[in-house]
């Protein structure tokens, strides 16, 4: 039954680009009477307490119809906004690649995250994991580390991908999850991640001000949508261009590592590191060992669980860079936080990721 589900979810997007040949056809756009709608915001408050923001049906429509005149609509999105020039030329958010990616997301990613890019696709239910939902801004493959105050890249802060990440999602796919590698030709995949830059930019305007009406009872104005945004697109600029550098390379590193079958990072994992508490002693994840892991949320409150390195695959990619990011800089909407830098060298991530790594080799060859 199981099985057949999953193939039954794996042909979907197949079925959504067959029915889309020729992608970049004017009939892919939405109508013109299409506008984007509200849905209630749900976020994981504390540990297990899920939160939602909700608005009145009025309120609603009051708020859509501010967002209106800097995101427009579907088919026709915008980023307007005075003195973000710049922020907006690195993000690449200009009208004709948006309109681009609207046609393109609409044929190949709207049946699972939805018009909103709020996850809530007709897909959604039959999947699990759920598809994210854009508009808290969090993402959890990225490549990225924020600056702190003084300017000093902090990898315990959550940070926005950079495109490529973005990119990287898209044309490889999440494996172990619904969402198939989508190939197609790279400025198609440019115009996606625009798109998706864009679909998260409205949400987060939104999410900000609904806590605002609901939480300090202050209607939303102009102003409030522009100071936002600004905020926000600073911040995603300023992140997307700046990728954690590691100090030394996988292959500084592998020769060592495989001649001593990885005892370091054997050490690490088992012993400075904290892994054990979430992917237990074996790597496997198990419940009995782990019994924390049965109620662990992810921040929009869906159940999550730590990956079992020796069977299920690595969603970010499975290359020891891929994995190198995941420890180095966490997943952190997942509960995965950093490799606390202070204790960790970048060395002692490849370490552990040359570890992790052979045990999946040993469960393959049982
Ligand atoms: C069959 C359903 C499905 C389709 C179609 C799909 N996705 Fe996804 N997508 C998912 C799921 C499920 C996740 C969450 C996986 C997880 O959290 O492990 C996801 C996550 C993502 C993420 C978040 C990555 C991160 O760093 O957190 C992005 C971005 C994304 N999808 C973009 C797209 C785009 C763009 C398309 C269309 C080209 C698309 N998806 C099509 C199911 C889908
Ligand atoms: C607080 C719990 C927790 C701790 C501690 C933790 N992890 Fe994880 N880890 C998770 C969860 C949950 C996931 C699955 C996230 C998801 O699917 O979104 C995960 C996933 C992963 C992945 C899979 C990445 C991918 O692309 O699929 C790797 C690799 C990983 N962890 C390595 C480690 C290592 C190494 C350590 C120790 C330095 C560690 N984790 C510590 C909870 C944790």
């Amino acid at each position: 039954m199981l099985s057949c589900c999953r193939f039954f979810i794996w042909l979907l997007p197949v079925i959504a680009l067959a029915s889309c040949s020729g992608c970049s056809g004017p009939d892919l756009a939405y109508p013109e009477k299409v506008r984007y709608e509200f849905a209630p915001h749900t976020i994981l408050e504390s540990t297990d307490k899920v939160k939602t923001y909700d608005l009145k049906e009025d309120k609603r429509d009051e708020l859509t119809k501010l967002l209106l005149p800097t995101f427009g609509t579907p088919r026709e999105p915008l980023v307007n906004v005075d003195d973000a020039s710049q922020e907006i030329a690195i993000l690449k958010l200009g009208k004709e690649q948006l309109a681009s990616g609207s046609k393109l997301f609409r044929a190949q990613c709207l049946h699972c995250h939805g018009k909103e890019g709020n996850g809530l696709g007709t897909t959604s239910p039959l999947l699990n994991p759920k598809p994210r939902d854009y508009r808290q801004g969090k993402f959890k493959f990225v490549t990225t580390v924020r600056k702190d105050a003084q300017g000093k890249p902090d990898t315990a802060l959550a940070s926005y991908p950079a495109r490529a990440d973005l990119f990287h999602t898209i044309e490889n796919g999440l494996p172990g999850s619904g969402m198939t590698p989508f190939k197609q030709d790279a400025q198609q995949i440019e115009d996606i991640v625009s798109y998706v830059i864009h679909l998260s930019l409205r949400g987060q305007v939104e999410y900000r001000l609904t806590r605002q009406w609901c939480d300090e009872d202050e209607k939303p104005q102009d102003k409030d949508v522009a100071r936002e945004l600004k905020d926000i697109l600073k911040q995603w600029a300023a992140d997307a261009q700046s990728v954690y550098q590691s100090q030394v390379t996988w292959e500084e590193i592998e020769r060592e590592g495989t001649a001593t079958k990885w005892a370091k990072g054997r050490d690490l994992f088992l012993y400075r590191a904290g892994c054990p508490d979430c992917h237990g002693k074996n790597g496997m994840a198990k419940l009995e060992e782990v019994p924390n892991i049965a109620t662990m949320k992810d921040d929009w409150g869906h159940p999550i669980k730590p990956r079992n390195f020796t069977q299920d695959a690595y969603r970010g990619g499975e290359k020891p860079i891929d994995l190198f990011y995941r420890i180095r800089l966490g997943m952190k909407p997942s509960r995965m936080q950093a490799a606390d830098q202070s204790k960790i060298t970048d060395a002692d991530v490849w370490n552990l990721v040359g570890y992790i790594k052979s045990l999946e080799i040993k469960a393959n060859a049982q």
